[in-house]
């Protein structure tokens, strides 16, 4: 379950990650009322399960409470990425000097946790593994490990922070990784976090998963975070079918295992695209884990539901799920979509019993899919699909 960054919001706040006063408002009224509260500068921000909220005219300045009031009223009812907003949150304005990003999240495939840190916050993190892979640092954290403050200061000189920002940044980036720990959550993700020009380190926009397994053993209250309505209908597939899913703008489909290895997808994806027209990523599509028939196939449907897509790249490394279940996952996939399946598909394997998947594919013999030796070259292939 994801929640909305007023939710991300507070749950920082009771880890004390530093955070700006934030209010929720359903109406104009209430928004100006909250601008009023919290005095001067105030930023009026969409609440909608999506990013990208900033470049679709969902967040706005307002010097004034009478001008949050106009702020809130051309934001609440507009539609961001298929999300209606239907309430906005009144927040402090923030000096910005500069602007971070940091992420913790579980990566399944290597059953570890993953963290994702750069100084260059702002865009949406897909985007940026795409255009600036080399300015994403990514650090491998032990669960047993987790992030304290040695490991945090290993994320911020990664990223490569400037020194006298590390031992700042690296405090902020351990409770982080509280919350992500006590809240059981997959995913905590602040983009942007900021140096303000006072030189405090401030989440300006957080976004918290939470593993829906955990919810009802661990954390009850969780059920109170969650709401029903609102989603993207492709993500809203997604999400029923337990896929980690977001839509980019691309056209090659991408479904891999672990969160890092579809990061990594992603980047060799892009880079290939360059040599086929321009081609990029459509999506991030995590399969996790337990990568059966039934999970592939609704991965694939979810994928070619998507009508930008020309092509798609299975990209997955067989770990407790062997390439053989894969490789048996993705013909019935395909038998399951009969007719549903009309793209391209590139297939790489590798890991846990690689020949025998590989066999398994090559004699099915199924027309639309191409088998790849290697990372590179099904990229290449995928995007050249894409292209023709
Ligand atoms: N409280 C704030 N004060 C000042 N600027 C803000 C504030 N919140 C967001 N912004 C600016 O708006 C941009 C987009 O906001 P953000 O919350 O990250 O939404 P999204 O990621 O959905 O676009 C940020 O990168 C930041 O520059
Ligand atoms: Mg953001």
């Amino acid at each position: 379950m994801d929640l909305y960054e007023y939710q991300a919001r507070d749950l920082f706040e009771k880890y004390e990650v530093p955070v700006l006063a934030g209010i929720i408002a359903d109406t104009p009224e209430e928004a100006k009322a909250a601008a009023e509260k919290i005095g001067g500068v105030v930023v009026v921000k969409a609440q909608v399960k999506t990013g990208g909220r900033g470049k679709a005219g969902g967040v706005k300045v307002a010097k004034t409470p009478d001008e949050a009031y106009a702020a809130a009223e051309a934001i609440l009812g507009l539609d961001i990425k298929g999300h209606v907003v239907q309430r906005v949150m009144v927040a402090q304005g923030a000096d910005i000097a500069e602007e971070f990003y940091f992420s913790v999240l579980l990566d399944r495939s290597n059953r570890s946790y993953l963290s994702l840190c750069s100084v260059e916050g702002g865009m949406e993190i897909e985007e940026l593994a795409v255009e600036r892979p080399e300015a994403l640092a990514r650090v491998e954290v032990d669960p047993l490990q987790g992030i304290d403050k040695a490991k945090a200061v290993e994320i911020a000189t990664a990223a490569n922070f400037p020194e006298d920002l590390v031992d700042k940044v690296s405090d902020v980036f351990v409770k982080l990784y509280d919350v992500y720990k006590g809240e059981g959550a997959t995913l905590v993700e602040v983009n942007p976090l900021v140096r303000t020009g006072a030189g405090d380190i401030v989440a300006l926009d957080g976004k918290v998963s939470l593993d829906e397994n955990a919810s009802e053993v661990r954390h009850p209250e969780h059920e109170e975070l969650e709401d029903k309505s609102a989603a993207d209908p492709l993500e809203a597939k997604a999400k029923a079918s337990g896929l980690n899913y977001v839509k980019l703008d691309g056209q090659v489909g991408i479904i891999g295992n672990g969160a890092g290895l579809v990061m990594s997808t992603l980047d060799v994806v892009a880079y290939a695209g360059e040599n086929h027209g321009g081609v990029t990523p459509a999506n991030f599509l995590d399969i996790g884990g337990g990568a059966n028939a039934q999970v592939m196939a609704s991965g694939l449907d979810v994928i070619l539901g998507d009508e930008q897509v020309k092509s798609v790249f299975v990209n997955v490394f067989g770990g407790i799920t062997s390439c053989v279940a894969v490789a048996e996952g993705i013909v019935k996939a395909l038998e399951i979509l009969g007719d549903a399946a009309t793209k391209p598909l590139v297939v790489r394997l590798d890991g846990n019993q690689v020949e025998e998947g590989r066999a398994i594919l090559a004699e099915a013999n199924h027309p639309l899919v191409t088998l790849a030796a290697g990372m590179d070259e099904g990229a290449d292939k995928a995007a050249e699909l894409a292209n023709a």
